[in-house]
């Protein structure tokens, strides 16, 4: 049997110390820290998160500033806010949730956040350091299994991890940080030839491709280390993985369940970030 990742459980405890150093933050520099969150549209999944986010961020006592924009909004209005964002002095981070409307360009709007506040971590400067293994700001997710891996003890170094998924806010960043850490890395993608010899060889294997159940136990390797990613929905509108996750649970020595493993990781990250822009502001 697997052992499993409870991401629920390490984010509650991780969230414990950044509402302490939100505290000695607000005490040393008598100040709130501030997040604005830029919601443009009505999708629906995108205002769960959002939501999400500002609760998350009042019960560590950080600051949220929400702006909802219609979906009819402008470039140039957008841009604006995001410009009076970058000025306001009370926003050490900002976050714009994705994806815009189809008529905004997502590019354009987010290169107008500075690599200080861009908590999120998706900027050129921030995927730049990561590159060349400097500290600086990582997007929240691959950071939260990173975070995860870590908590269970798993260090990557020497491992083979393979990341299934080459989009720019998981896949790219999570190799990146793997390599950082020393795992020998392959990083896998629809185009891929021979994906489940590829994958059966991995230590670790994390898997970002957002296909339910995809991952089955002929493509894992006895013992290893799975990070599910993924949030879809089976066959019966139920949610999951892109990890077969009954398959795979006697084979994999440790995995995340879907839902509670990598989810509530998130969006711890994007406060632990938020405190680290904070205290850099200074
Ligand atoms: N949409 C889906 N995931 C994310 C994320 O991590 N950050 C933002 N800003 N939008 C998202």
């Amino acid at each position: 049997m697997s052992q499993l990742i409870d991401g629920k459980a390490l984010a509650a405890k991780l969230r414990g110390q950044i509402r302490e150093q939100a505290q000695e933050y607000r005490q040393r520099y008598g100040e709130e820290i501030g997040l604005a969150v830029v919601l443009v549209g009505n999708d629906p999944a995108s205002e769960v998160y959002v939501r999400n986010k500002i609760k998350a961020c009042e019960e560590v006592g950080i600051r949220s500033y929400s702006y909802r924009l219609p979906a009819e909004t402008r470039q140039e209005q957008l841009e604006e806010l995001i410009d009076t964002l970058v000025e306001d002095r009370r926003v050490h981070g900002i976050l714009v949730q994705l994806p815009l409307p189809k008529h905004l360009d997502e590019r354009a709007a987010l290169s107008r956040i500075p690599a200080a506040k861009d908590v999120d971590g998706f900027c050129a400067e921030n995927v730049g350091n990561l590159a060349m293994g400097r500290e600086t700001l990582v997007a929240c997710t691959p950071h939260g299994v990173m975070k995860m891996l870590e908590e269970y003890g798993v260090d990557p170094k020497g491992k083979r991890a393979v990341v299934l998924g080459r989009s720019n806010i998981v896949g790219k960043p999570m190799a990146m940080l793997l390599l950082n850490a020393d795992a020998t890395v392959t990083v896998c993608h629809s185009k891929t030839q021979g994906l489940q010899e590829i994958c059966a060889q991995a230590d670790i294997l994390v898997v970002a491709i957002g296909r339910a159940k995809f991952v089955t136990a002929d493509m894992v390797k006895e013992g290893a280390v799975v990070i599910d990613v993924g949030m879809d929905r089976d066959e019966n509108g139920k949610l999951c993985g892109d990890v077969d996750f009954a398959s795979v649970q006697g084979k994999a020595s440790l995995i995340t369940p879907v839902p509670g493993g990598v989810g509530p990781m998130t969006i711890t990250m994007l406060l632990y970030n938020t405190v680290v822009a904070a205290r850099r502001s200074k």
